[in-house]
């Protein structure tokens, strides 16, 4: 399973590529407004200091809702960098640019997914990812883990390899329940993939081995 981090945030990046384990990076509107990006040039000029820091791709989102505005900015970040990754939401103008960015072999990354019908959709179109939003979902009672079941089974039925990316991540066990669903992606704030490092007993046994070293050997 490939491991991105969800953020905008350059030192969040920095951080998390140097443990060596992330694969990529997602962003979206509300993560560069958070870190006060704005107007277009700055937007684009924050998208390619992103690219530089991680080994990976890097999900770029558009703003426009009309056909023409998605396909105009999908094709400007697009050329920024090869890691870009044009991030298009789950509207029926999304679904139409995705087929068009499929044919000239630019990745997407459909986002606002909350039903395995729309990952179904988003498939068809040819996405390179899918985000079903599993977060967003347990916040209004609705499993949002059972959406990742239900496209991993579509997908598997059919050998769609459009990439099941699983995005509004809260918390390590969402990370691991993903991970045994068999989810391809998960997209996560450093926090939560900072927590798998973690086992009390861990701690406990590194103490014992050094106190243990210490007590024969002089520090
Ligand atoms: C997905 O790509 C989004 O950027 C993100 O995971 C949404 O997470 P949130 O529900 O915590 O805002």
């Amino acid at each position: 399973m490939k491991f991105f981090i969800d953020t905008a945030n350059i030192e969040e990046i920095k951080e998390a590529q140097s443990f060596g384990v992330l694969d990529g990076v997602t962003t979206n509107p509300s993560l560069m407004s958070r870190e006060n990006i704005k107007g277009e040039k700055n937007i684009i000029e924050h998208y390619r200091k992103i690219c530089l820091e991680v080994d990976g791709d890097v999900s770029a989102e558009v703003i426009s809702t009309d056909l023409d505005g998605i396909i105009n900015e999908g094709e400007l970040l697009s050329k920024l960098d090869n890691k870009i990754v044009v991030k298009v939401p789950m509207i029926k103008n999304g679904i139409k640019a995705i087929k068009h960015f499929s044919s000239k072999n630019i990745k997407t990354n459909c986002t606002l997914i909350f039903s395995s019908g729309q990952a179904l959709i988003a498939a068809k179109a040819g996405a390179t990812y899918v985000s079903p939003f599993i977060g967003r979902l347990d916040d209004i009672s609705i499993d949002g883990l059972n959406i990742i079941s239900e496209i991993r089974k579509i997908y598997d039925n059919y050998n769609i390899n459009t990439q099941i990316l699983a995005a509004s991540i809260r918390s390590p066990m969402h990370i691991i329940n993903c991970a045994k669903i068999g989810s391809d992606v998960i997209t996560s704030p450093l926090t939560s993939i900072v927590k798998l490092f973690h086992h009390p007993l861990t701690d406990i046994g590194l103490k014992k081995f050094l106190d243990d070293h210490y007590s024969v050997n002089k520090k």
